[in-house]
């Protein structure tokens, strides 16, 4: 594997399809269960109620994603998955790709930005709550190998 570049600067950009097989790939080695197909990738590069966000270093460097999903008569945006390279945890890419999610949810007039995580994923729920997520709610069993999952939510507008 090829480590991030120590200097390089963090984009986030729309996801092409030339993508697919990073996402898949991050995808698989990310989630143990509920995970994201390439058939679903493909069909949500071209959705008008998706988004799938990557975030690259010197633009080619594949590091990570985010999937936001928008639902018709409601503003409220959904976080629905968001991963980063094993080798390149704890360098900001996480929060590079939050920050890009919720800035796209408020151009597409959203207030507010939802997610779900396991109750386990101490990583996760760090990060969350240091971006200023804020915990609404519990679902039992949320997840296909039976885990509870925590409901977060960012409102910002
Ligand atoms: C959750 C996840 C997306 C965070 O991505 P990231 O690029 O590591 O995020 P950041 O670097 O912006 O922040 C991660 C936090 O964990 C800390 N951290 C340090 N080393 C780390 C490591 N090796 N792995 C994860 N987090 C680490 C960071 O310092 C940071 O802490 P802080 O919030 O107190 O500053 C990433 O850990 C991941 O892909 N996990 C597997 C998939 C997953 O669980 N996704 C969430 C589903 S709800």
């Amino acid at each position: 594997m090829t480590p991030m570049p120590a200097t390089a600067a963090v984009r986030v950009r729309r996801a092409e399809l030339s993508d697919l097989d990073d996402l898949v790939a991050l995808e698989e080695s990310s989630f143990a269960t509920d995970r994201l197909s390439r058939a679903q990738y493909r069909r949500h590069l071209d959705s008008e109620s998706a988004q799938v966000l990557v975030a690259s270093a010197n633009h080619r460097h594949f590091l990570g994603t985010a999937v936001v999903f928008f639902r018709k008569g409601t503003h409220v945006a959904r976080l629905y998955s968001i991963a980063t390279k094993a080798e390149a945890r704890g360098k900001g890419v996480g929060s590079a790709l939050l920050d890009a999610a919720e800035k796209l949810a408020a151009r597409r007039r959203c207030t507010s930005l939802r997610l779900e995580v396991r109750i386990d994923n101490h990583d996760a729920i760090r990060l969350y709550e240091r971006l200023g997520y804020v915990r609404i709610g519990r679902y039992a069993r949320y997840y296909g190998d039976g885990a509870d999952a925590w409901r977060y939510e960012k409102v910002f507008g």
